[in-house]
Formats: C-alpha cells, sequence, structure tokens
C-alpha cells in the first residue's frame, strides 16, 4: 500500500481530494453508511473509471451525491414524495431514483443509461465538506470491487481498492454500517429497491405503503440493484444457524453462550442491538472469511428495523 495513500480529513486533505475529482479522478471518502469510491459524475472518463476499478457491471448504475437541495438543480425532477422524504431524511442514509432532467450535466453512464437518477445527501461532515468544495455532483457506489463486502474503515477501501484510488480520506469507522436505503419514486407508487440504514416503517410513517421489488433480477436494468449474489465474503455463508461446526466460523448476535461450536466467533451485538450489529456487520463478515474455514454460520437476526437490512446483505451474501 502507498504510504500516503490514506489521509486524515484536514482541511487541505480536503481541498487536495476535491482538486483531484475535478481532474478526473478517483478519490474514496467517508459517509455515515459505507465509505463511497467517489469520481466527477459530470466527466464520463471519470465514471467510467469507477466501473473499472470496481470490476462492475455497466448495467448497474451509480448514485449522485451532493450537499444541498440546491445542487440538484437541473439534475432530477422533483415531485411532492421526493420533497417530503427529503426534507425529512436528508442529510441521510435515504437514496432517492427520480426522473433524469432531460440535459441533466451528469454522465449518462452514471446512470447506466437509465431515464431515471439515484440521488442523495450524505450526513458525513467530511462527506459534505468534500462535495460543497468540489461543487460537482459527485457518483460514489461503495468503495469495494463488485460482488464484495462494502467498506467501513479506511482499511478496507484500501485492500479492496488501494492500487485503483487516487486518495482515501480517513473518517473513521462509519456509523450506520449498511448502505443507503434504495427508494424509487419514479415508479407508479414508491418502491423500495433496497433496504437500508432507513427502515421501512420510517418511510411508511410519512408517505404511507410502499411497495417492495420482489425477488432478484439479475438481466433487468429495471431494477439494476437487485443483484442475487452480492455485498460476499469468499466463504460460503449459511443463515439463521442455532450452532455452528467446528470448521465454520460463528457470527452471533444477542446473548450467545448457549449457542454451540464454531472455531472463531464474533458477536455483532451481545446486548441484541439492531444498530450496533448493522454497523458491525461488514467488518466482522470480513474477520470471519478466513481461509482456513469451510464457511461463515449466522445466527438468526431479528427481521424488524435495521434488521431488514442486515438479513437482506446476509441473503445476498449466501446466493452463489
Ligand atoms: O450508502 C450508500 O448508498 C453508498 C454510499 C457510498 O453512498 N453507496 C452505495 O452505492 O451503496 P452502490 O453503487 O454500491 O449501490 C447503489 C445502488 C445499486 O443497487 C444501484 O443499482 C441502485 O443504487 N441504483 C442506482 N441508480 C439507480 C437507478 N437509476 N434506478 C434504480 N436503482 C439505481
Ligand atoms: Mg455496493
Amino acid at each position: 500500500m502507498r504510504s500516503n495513500l490514506i489521509i486524515a480529513p484536514s482541511p487541505s486533505a480536503i481541498a487536495d481530494a476535491a482538486t483531484l475529482l475535478r481532474h478526473g479522478k478517483l478519490v474514496a471518502f467517508p459517509t455515515e453508511t459505507v465509505y463511497g469510491l467517489g469520481a466527477d459524475a459530470t466527466n464520463d472518463k471519470a465514471v467510467a473509471a469507477i466501473y473499472a476499478a470496481k470490476g462492475r457491471p455497466q448495467f448497474n448504475p451509480l448514485i449522485i451525491h451532493v450537499a444541498d437541495l440546491a445542487a440538484l438543480d437541473g439534475l432530477i425532477i422533483w415531485n411532492d414524495t421526493a420533497r417530503l422524504l427529503a426534507g425529512q431524511f436528508w442529510p441521510g442514509a435515504l437514496t432517492l431514483v427520480l426522473p433524469r432532467q432531460p440535459h441533466a450535466p451528469v454522465s449518462l453512464l452514471a446512470s447506466a443509461g437509465l431515464d431515471t437518477m439515484a440521488v442523495r445527501i450524505p450526513s458525513h461532515p467530511v462527506a459534505l465538506q468534500l462535495l460543497r468544495e468540489v461543487g460537482r455532483p459527485i457518483a460514489a457506489p461503495s468503495a469495494n470491487a463488485s460482488g464484495k463486502l462494502s467498506p467501513t474503515t479506511p482499511l478496507h477501501v484500501a485492500e479492496s481498492l488501494g492500487d485503483k484510488v487516487d486518495l482515501i480520506l480517513a473518517g473513521g469507522k462509519t456509523q450506520i454500517g449498511v448502505e443507503s436505503t434504495v427508494l424509487n419514486l419514479a415508479a407508479p407508487r414508491p418502491t423500495l429497491l433496497r433496504p437500508g440504514g432507513v427502515t421501512r416503517e420510517q418511510l411508511e410513517k410519512l408517505i404511507g405503503a410502499i411497495d417492495v421489488a420482489t425477488g432478484s433480477d439479475d438481466t433487468a436494468p429495471a431494477a439494476p440493484g437487485m443483484l442475487s449474489a452480492h455485498y460476499a465474503p469468499t466463504l460460503p455463508l449459511r443463515m439463521n444457524a442455532d450452532n455452528a461446526a467446528p470448521d465454520e466460523a460463528f457470527l452471533t448476535f444477542g446473548p450467545d453462550v448457549f449457542v454451540k461450536g464454531g472455531a472463531l466467533r464474533l458477536n455483532l451485538s451481545p446486548e441484541g442491538a439492531l444498530q450496533e450489529a448493522a454497523a458491525n456487520l461488514f467488518a466482522m463478515l470480513r474477520q470471519l472469511d478466513q481461509p482456513h474455514l469451510k464457511g461463515i454460520a449466522v445466527m438468526p437476526i431479528p427481521h424488524r428495523d435495521l434488521g431488514v437490512a442486515i438479513n437482506d446483505r446476509l441473503q445476498r451474501a449466501s446466493v452463489r
């Protein structure tokens, strides 16, 4: 790893990062969900470099990040539901898919040729400062190789993409730990495309019942975010395990003194708190992903609140 790759987010480091982005380079930066791999969304070449660095299929579009609502002028077409949700949850872990303005200056590659655009204002202070300094929309997928676990620390980014990124702004361990919720507001009814940091209950409280995109489709660009196999460690993963074999790693949740087995054990949250479990999920899966073991067993996670996003990621990690 280059010695000056990971940089503390001083004002001058953020200014340097902004300059790199304006010159079409790739900069990884912290958000409150996971680390993002950023590029100038108005620069086709820079956006293409994201897909190349991640090995990401080009039919899977990117989220466009901005610092404030004004920065979305000319990019997307607003509707009342979007305004309501933005007012309540931004800055924050909610991504809205909206119709794209016909002359939006954002690279078509970033939205994979769709007539919609996914947009978000993140809440991490380093992300916001960087976005303000760049003054351009930033396309940023999670800063990991395509299909692998998302990074929740700067070191995860360096391990996964170290030779492909020009700078990694450090911002500690991410607070939420799972990606943003993706809600499609360009559909006839609001449709949840990916459960994430903002829960379905929180959304429905504000806008009423939402649809949930069902199943997964690995080819249709209409629901590109729903690749079935994703967020995967190298080892096979099995869910809802009440014990682990001697050659398996065991990811537990809540009190686990009575569950048996596991060559190596980590507990997502000994006290059974779903927020803590989400924040630990990807880092612990990485730690348990040891080549000398046969697989990772995971205890049941309650299917409510952030547990829905956790179970979604575990489900995708268990498909292969
Ligand atoms: O928390 C997050 O969302 C992080 C941070 C860095 O912001 N980003 C992230 O990006 O997770 P990525 O690329 O790993 O996931 C973006 C998701 C994908 O599932 C993608 O298919 C979906 O958003 N998406 C992007 N644009 C879309 C569009 N126009 N229509 C439908 N889905 C879209
Ligand atoms: Mg990702």
